[in-house]
């Protein structure tokens, strides 16, 4: 029988030292060494010790022909900067492929779609993954064509390369595994899980700078903390990200609580879990 240890932070869990990683991802990357204290840090680097997330690093370099081991040329019409040449990708996505099994393909680029909380969840859900990082002025496009199942962008601004953008990928799938976060709860009640902005939040001291914590969170009322946070939390999203609200509208509940007046009562539906079904 193969050992077992608590898995940190999540009681009841428990884990096969042996057991496969939930999280794995390939990292295809002419700079695997960005990597280094991040996947060492905090308890992302806490999940990779335990292997509960493994990531491998492949450099496409070490499969570029020729003496300087080129991996980049001139863009075909012109332009300026270098385009990462397609072979030494293809060979590193398909010997990970074959070493170690097939993984969703995604390429790192800012042409792709906005990556968000809902692709979080969806990596999440897939286990393993391959992040492909472009470099210089984009990858050949036949990357693209033959090797990416998604195309995705962190933002609507141009890095130097995929790496970082690789890493906030990591970073928002991985606290979504259970194990690594430590707190399960937190990943459902926050930011955009819901199409709203998280409610602000204070911790000790409870004055500080002559700001104090808003006294209904120290009154032990759980009713009014939950609706004052709900209202907190709507009044950011109208004020900060009003796009938020066009994909997913306010509802007549929280219109009426911006509005300050009572909700509706909203009737109970009749069948097994309503008036007049088991209790
Ligand atoms: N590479 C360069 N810019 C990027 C971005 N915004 N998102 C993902 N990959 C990138």
């Amino acid at each position: 029988m193969s050992k077992e240890s608590v898995v940190r932070g999540v009681p009841g869990v428990r884990r096969a030292h042996d057991a496969p990683p939930i999280l794995d991802v390939e990292l295809i990357t002419l700079f695997p060494d960005i990597f280094d204290s991040f996947l060492r840090t905090s308890l992302l680097g806490k999940a990779v010790e335990a292997g509960i997330v493994r990531i491998t690093r492949t450099n496409p370099r070490d499969f570029a022909r020729g003496r300087h081991r080129q991996v980049d040329d001139s863009c075909y019409g012109g332009g300026p900067g270098m385009v990462l040449r397609p072979e030494p990708l293809a060979a590193a996505i398909e010997t990970v492929q074959g070493e170690r099994g097939r993984a969703h393909r995604v390429l790192l680029a800012p042409s792709g779609r906005l990556f968000d909380q809902a692709t979080a969840f969806a990596f999440a859900r897939r286990g393993r993954l391959m992040l492909i990082c472009g470099r210089y002025e984009g990858v050949d496009e036949r990357i693209a064509d033959l090797f990416a199942d998604d195309i995705v962008s962190i933002g609507d601004y141009v890095l130097a390369g995929g790496e970082l953008a690789a890493a906030v990928i990591i970073e928002a799938v991985a606290r979504l595994v259970p194990g690594v976060l430590g707190c399960e709860a937190s990943t459902v009640d926050e930011s955009f899980s819901a199409g709203r902005l998280e409610y602000p939040q204070w911790t000790r001291p409870p004055e500080f700078l002559g700001r104090s914590v808003p006294e209904v969170l120290r009154s032990g009322n759980h009713a009014e903390v939950a609706t004052w946070r709900r209202l907190e939390s709507l009044r950011r999203t109208v004020a900060r990200r009003p796009d938020l609200l066009l994909r997913c509208p306010l509802s007549e509940d929280e219109q009426a609580l911006l509005e300050g007046r009572k909700p509706k009562r909203r009737r109970k539906p009749s069948g097994p879990d309503g008036p007049d079904g088991p209790r």
